[in-house]
């Protein structure tokens, strides 16, 4: 369809079967998700700091590692890396507070949050595709940013979201005109009604890992620390995993990196941060598991975080380990404090997702896994502008009293 197309080809995650990247794909015959793969060589001969200085300021500044569609663009990317001086005092490795603590603030994207990203670039193959209609499940994030993107493509879309998911998410998708699904459920019955609809009602499936381009439009944080650290990479990444589409994002970009010749072996040490509630993830970790479980009866306020069995289990778990990283989970009553200092010492209003590395952060300083000097970064993956029911419950328990 497209010529001479950025995308190669695409390759199977688990068992590296090749697949043509110019016609609409999905998951591998094997079940597993695809990845893009470039010539990096070539990427590599004009994507350099110096050439990016003039480049537009979203994400397609990174246009030879991205699907060379004609974007579907609202702006998305290049959001702000805030040094978090005061917090990071707060957050004690002994007697020293952490120096060098900053928050990547993805609250500040289109619609929101770091979904964007993702939907910036899947809806902009899909449209090249001949996309009809675009569906997904959603904990909420993603729906918002879904029907946003679809509404500036021109296509029709369908969301899918538990009942109880926040009433922000819901009104978005309906004032972008999408048509909005609500199931009694979690997102994962959510995906199966999407997988049960999409061949009847002729959708494209755009549910996380479930088509190959979310993971190219979210790993361009990864290309964003890079730059933004002056063509560094920090020691640390706290990311709130939920999907994982962020964190298996991220490793992929940092392998592409390494490929061009920016980097060497060296990797960023990812933490996956979960919640108490629904952590499939940090409990396969700690049982040195390389798949996991599905998670039963999932709870959190930080419903970004209520995946109970996410289809990149496999991929986020081995890019722990390939990063010597960890996973570690945060009650919600943590994260609602937590989200009350952000905001308080350092003026972001965060999500909840958002809010929980902080404590991650904090548990990790404490038993000396991180050093004082170490350069961390902290995910603030959405606004809290859109968690207006967590945020009341965050203020009545500080006694401040909501309105
Ligand atoms: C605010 C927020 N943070 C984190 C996540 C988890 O994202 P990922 O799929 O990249 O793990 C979500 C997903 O809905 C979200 O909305
Ligand atoms: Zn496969």
């Amino acid at each position: 369809m497209t010529k001479a197309l950025n995308v190669v080809e695409l390759e199977c995650s688990a068992c590296g079967k090749k697949y043509d990247a110019s016609v609409e794909q999905h998951l591998c015959t094997c079940g597993k998700p695809l990845l893009a793969r470039y010539d990096l060589r070539r990427a590599a001969a004009t994507l350099t700091l110096e050439n990016l200085i003039t480049r537009p300021r979203t994400l397609w500044r990174y246009a030879e590692v991205l699907p060379n569609d004609p974007p579907v663009s609202l702006g998305e990317g290049m959001t702000a890396l805030v040094h978090a001086g005061r917090l990071g005092g707060s957050i004690r490795c002994g007697s020293e507070g952490l120096q060098r603590l900053y928050i990547k603030d993805e609250g500040l994207n289109p619609t929101g949050s770091f979904k964007a990203r993702g939907m910036t670039a899947a809806v902009s193959r899909a449209k090249q595709l001949g996309a009809k209609a675009l569906a997904a499940p959603t904990a909420g994030n993603a729906g918002g940013a879904l029907a946003a993107y679809a509404a500036a493509a021109g296509i029709p879309a369908v969301i899918v979201m538990p009942a109880d998911t926040p009433s922000a998410n819901v009104m978005e998708c309906q004032a972008f005109g999408a048509k909005v699904v609500k199931l009694n459920g979690l997102i994962s019955d959510c995906g199966k009604y999407v997988a049960e609809h999409k061949d009847r009602e002729g959708w494209y499936d755009v549910s996380t890992l479930k088509e190959p381009y979310r993971v190219e439009g979210k790993k361009t944080m990864g290309y964003e620390l890079w730059e933004q650290f002056g063509g560094k990479l920090p020691d640390v990444i706290f990311y709130p995993t939920g999907g994982g589409v962020g964190l298996i994002g991220m490793c992929k970009a940092f392998d592409e990196m390494q490929e061009m010749g920016w980097i060497g072996a060296e990797r960023p040490r990812m933490v996956a941060v979960q919640a108490e509630g629904c952590a499939p993830i940090v409990r396969a970790w700690e049982a040195h598991h390389t798949s996991a479980q599905f998670f039963p009866n999932a709870t959190t306020v930080a419903s970004g975080l209520r995946v109970p069995g996410p289809l990149g289990d496999q991929l986020i778990l081995r890019m722990i380990r390939q990063t010597t990283g960890t996973a570690v989970t945060v009650t919600d009553e943590e994260m609602l404090q937590a989200g009350r200092e952000l905001a308080s010492l350092e003026g972001i209003f965060a999500a909840p997702e958002g809010a929980a590395t902080v404590i991650a952060s904090r548990k990790l300083a404490a038993t000396g896994w991180i050093k004082p000097e170490e350069t961390v970064v902290l995910f603030n993956t959405g606004t809290g502008y859109k968690y207006a029911e967590a945020w009341q419950r965050a203020l009545q328990s500080a006694g401040g009293g909501a309105a």
